[in-house]
């Protein structure tokens, strides 16, 4: 039995006044891709953020590697080796590939080198020197998943990675996460891409307004694909 990475249970969490994740546990075991799914709106960036140290109010408990880590500020989750991709993938536009690729700082015995980073990303290295502002979407993401890896992030949250980019970028960035899989890592996907997450997840999670409504593994997301399909609304 793998151990568990991420374990979230009953998280409540809202903006102010407004109450959005209502009772939402989870948990992620080693080596998993897990994927949450939902509406515009149900709650998964918000549940992503309470992960990674970035909501300023919640309750519920968080544990990483098992080791509390609810409402701790989000640098030093991340120095624990959770990292968290955000949506906007926050490439700072005036710097260098390379320099937006060392910039975090590094932690912890999963830290890639840059070697092992270039062999992975060969366009990385190409585009080394290039700012930040001159790179497609999809190097953009590339860049942003790279990054986690030399910073040591040992799980990675990526809010919908494959968003806005052509669907022969998507197929690379599917391979990629299977490979990282294949490398040890584990990760939490945000999807709107239901098709694509089928591809690379092996369970799921459905939010709805703030709930977990259902959460079924990849055998039963196969079988169940119109269902799905239909609660998630497309
Ligand atoms: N910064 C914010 N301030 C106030 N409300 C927010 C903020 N961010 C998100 N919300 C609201 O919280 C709910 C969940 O948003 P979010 O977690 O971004 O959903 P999802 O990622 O599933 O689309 C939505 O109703 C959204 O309008
Ligand atoms: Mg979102």
């Amino acid at each position: 039995m793998n151990k568990a990475v991420l374990e979230v249970s009953r998280l409540n969490a809202g903006y102010s006044e407004i109450n959005v994740l209502k009772d939402v546990s989870l948990t992620v075991k080693e080596h998993e891709v897990v994927t949450l799914l939902g509406r515009n709106g149900a709650g998964k960036t918000t549940t992503l953020k309470a992960m990674a140290g970035l909501l300023d109010d919640y309750e519920g408990h968080i544990r990483f590697f098992g080791e509390p880590i609810t409402k701790l500020p989000a640098y030093r989750i991340g120095r624990k080796g959770l990292g968290y991709c955000p949506e906007e993938r926050g490439i700072f536009s005036s710097l260098t590939v390379r320099e937006n690729l060392t910039l975090p700082p590094r932690t912890g015995d999963a830290a890639w080198s840059l070697d092992a980073i270039y062999q992975l990303f060969p366009k990385l290295k190409d585009r080394g020197g290039s700012i930040g502002t001159k790179l497609s979407g999809g190097e953009q993401q590339m860049l942003a998943i790279a990054r986690l890896l030399y910073s040591g992030a040992r799980l990675l949250l990526l809010d919908e990675p494959t968003e806005g980019l052509a669907p022969v970028i998507v197929k690379q960035i599917g391979r990629l996460l299977l490979e990282l899989k294949a490398k040890g890592l584990t990760v939490v996907l945000v999807e709107q891409n239901f098709n694509f997450a089928l591809k690379v997840s092996d369970r799921f999670y459905v939010l709805d307004q703030g709930e977990v409504v259902a959460s079924f593994d990849r055998e039963y997301a196969l079988r169940n694909k119109e269902q799905i399909n239909s609660m998630l609304g497309v």
